[in-house]
């Protein structure tokens, strides 16, 4: 597997390079009710103690397994989950104690794209409205609003004509293109990409990543990238944190993530790569499957499903260790 090339990355990690959004310690936690008459109530830890930072023009690529957390860590940045703790600056503004007013002005600065292409879309509006709707609310159409969608479409790489239909007369990659067009309209810093191109057929995918990089190179954008898939962030990512039960376990480059992981989680995700032309074999000593919310284990949470654990693993829950651009939150390394 290849990565994203280390210009890209060398440019995203000039350290002169500012800050564009910065997380600490954040936590989202849910409540749910268990056990017998449901009196028990317990909390679901789905975003517990994350700090991480993307910089201007860079991609941040989240991978993790399902569950892990991703989606409520993008939804509470965007305003739609409460976040428990915590503290996020975009823009140098501190974004979790914004009114409900601010934070409707700043989603101009900080777009979303989601999974599904067509449930983001509303199926009774045109290209038109759907991809102008934001320059209208924000006051930032200058001219028809034809001329705009034409514009967009063509900035997505599709035919201007196409700006009379409604979602149901495109294919999914089309639609995800719709989906971008809308997010970019208004010029923003940061776009949310949400398991973005995960419904897509694999050469659709690679279109639409491949629309991603030239959208960031043209409007200078960021971009925070889920998936699952490892292989799908390789390609687009600058950097990537891997998550684990709501913790970030790793960060680096993803070149030095993909050539020297250091997590048994990570090394694990890596294992399960296909490899072109060979037999995947997963030598990382690794096994099982996530741990319910609600049953965290002691100590390490990822301790029960790894083969290099120690009596510390099973007692304390390692800190994260920090040097130069990489961090792990491993007892290996302590
Ligand atoms: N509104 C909610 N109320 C209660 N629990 C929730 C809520 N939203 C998410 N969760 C739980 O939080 C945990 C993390 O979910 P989340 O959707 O963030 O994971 P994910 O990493 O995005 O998974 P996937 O890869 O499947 O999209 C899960 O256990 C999920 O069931
Ligand atoms: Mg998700």
């Amino acid at each position: 597997m290849e990565a994203k090339p280390d210009t890209a990355m060398s440019r995203s990690q000039d350290p002169e390079k500012k800050a564009l959004l910065e997380v600490f310690e954040l936590k989202t936690w849910f409540s749910s009710s268990s056990g017998m008459f449901a009196r028990q109530k317990q909390h679901i830890r789905a975003v517990d103690g994350v700090s991480f930072r993307i910089r201007q023009n860079e991609t941040l690529g989240l991978v993790g397994e399902s569950g892990c957390g991703k989606t409520t860590l993008g939804r509470t940045l965007l305003g739609l989950e409460t976040a428990t703790s915590g503290h996020v600056i975009f823009k140098d503004r501190p974004l979790l104690s914004l009114s409900r007013k601010e934070m409707d002005q700043m989603r101009r600065h900080l777009q979303v794209v989601f999974q599904d292409p067509l449930s983001s879309l509303n199926p009774r509006m045109n290209v038109i409205n759907i991809v102008t709707e934001g320059l209208v609310r924000f006051g930032m159409l200058k001219g028809s609003r034809q001329e705009h969608a034409r514009r967009l479409l063509a900035e997505v790489g599709m035919d201007e004509a196409m700006i009379y239909r409604f979602p149901h007369e495109f294919s999914g990659g089309q639609r995800q293109r719709i989906n971008i067009a809308r997010a970019v309209s208004l010029r923003p810093d940061l776009i949310i990409c949400d398991e973005a191109v995960s419904a897509l057929d694999v050469s659709i995918q690679a279109q639409v990543i491949n629309l991603l990089l030239t959208l960031q190179e043209q409007h200078f954008l960021s971009y925070l990238f889920i998936s699952h898939d490892l292989s799908v962030v390789s390609n687009i990512a600058d950097r990537v944190a891997v998550m684990y039960l709501g913790q970030i376990v790793e960060t680096g480059s993803t070149a030095e993530v993909i050539r020297e992981p250091l997590h048994p989680y990570t090394r694990m995700l890596i294992a399960a790569l296909p490899v072109a032309g060979k037999k995947k074999v997963d030598s990382s000593g690794v096994k099982g499957e996530t741990p319910l919310y609600t049953a965290r284990p002691e100590g390490c949470r990822f301790n029960p499903r790894c083969r290099q654990a120690m009596d510390v693993c099973r007692r304390t829950a390692p800190d994260e260790i920090r040097q130069n651009s990489r961090s792990v939150r491993c007892h290996l390394y302590s």
